[in-house]
């Protein structure tokens, strides 16, 4: 496993050891996937059956100042990585992303809606499925959103309930964007619901949201809720609150292809933040 420092690979590790796999977690100080050859031996000296990448550079703001950064480990590596599984027939489990869509849809989206991605973080995503794709036949590539797991707690990136506890803690308003909608997963369920795909022997695109299609303003609304605070939070919008990159408008992952394949539909988002504030505070 790749990346297992993350907020998913922490949960990926844990995860497959609770269901008896031997597993054997690297995080980037020990395999960078940009360095081809450290990723070859370290697949060679194992022979892994499986191999999960769980990493990413996920700086979607930043990416517009570095696309070149971003394109190294969200494209260039998952070559890397593929070349590296086909050499030991090991089959590759990748994550991906909603930004993958230009979020002019008014659904959730599925697994076959066409891709446009809007910014250079979104565009190294998609190409990276395209390479897992382009050198195996049995890639399994899980699409997710807003991903947020009590690993957060302790990255250097965080996550967005993070974000809003830390905001919170300032005592002044809050401000989120209200005209933006995705579907926050919970990376314990993300990581269960990819291992059931993978007992399923199930390989091509997956998408694997939270469940509950919902703007950033709502969603820390449910947060605060959960964390019991009372903030002062303000709507906003896109047009108000600019960012560097481009994002997608709407971009909920629809699960019902994950639900057709036999898997537990995913929880009301209000019970992944009580799930999520418990194991935080355990
Ligand atoms: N987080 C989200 O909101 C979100 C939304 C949609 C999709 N996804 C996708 O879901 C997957 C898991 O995301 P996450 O939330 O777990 O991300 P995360 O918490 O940011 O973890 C990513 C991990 O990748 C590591 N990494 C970065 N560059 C690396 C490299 N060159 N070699 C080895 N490791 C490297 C990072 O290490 P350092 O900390 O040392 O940089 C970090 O431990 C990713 O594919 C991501 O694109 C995430």
């Amino acid at each position: 496993m790749f990346g297992a420092a993350g907020q998913l690979g922490i949960e990926l590790v844990r995860e497959l050891k609770e269901r008896n796999y031997s597993v054997t977690g690297w995080d980037r100080s020990q395999v960078d996937i940009t360095d081809s050859s450290a990723v070859e031996n370290a697949l060679a000296s194992f022979e892994p059956e499986l191999v999960f990448n769980c990493a990413a550079y996920n700086q979607v703001d930043v990416a517009e100042q570095e696309p070149q950064a971003a394109f190294l480990v969200n494209a260039l590596a998952v070559r890397n990585l593929a070349l590296a599984c086909r050499q030991v027939d090991a089959r590759l489990v990748h994550y991906s992303t909603d930004y993958v869509f230009d979020g002019f849809a008014r659904h959730p989206y599925v697994e076959d809606d066409p891709t446009h991605p809007l910014g250079a973080y979104a565009v190294s995503k998609l190409a990276g499925e395209l390479y897992a794709q382009a050198y195996l036949d049995r890639a399994l590539v899980v699409r997710t959103s807003g991903v947020f797991g009590p690993g957060g707690l302790h990255t250097a990136r965080g996550n967005f309930v993070e974000l809003m506890l830390r905001l919170a803690g300032r005592g002044q308003p809050i401000r989120v964007v209200e005209d933006h909608v995705a579907s926050p997963a919970f990376a314990p369920l993300l990581a269960a619901r990819t291992l059931d795909l993978v007992d399923r022997a199930q390989t091509g695109i997956f998408h694997v949201g939270g469940g509950t299609p919902i703007s950033w303003f709502q969603f820390a609304r449910l947060i605060f809720e959960a964390a019991h605070l009372e903030p002062v939070l303000l709507a906003t919008n896109e047009r108000e609150y600019r960012t560097p990159a481009r994002r997608p408008k709407y971009s909920a992952l629809s699960n019902a292809k994950m639900e057709r394949v036999g898997l537990a539909p995913m929880p009301p988002l209000r019970e992944a933040l009580d799930l999520y504030f418990a194991k935080r505070q355990a």
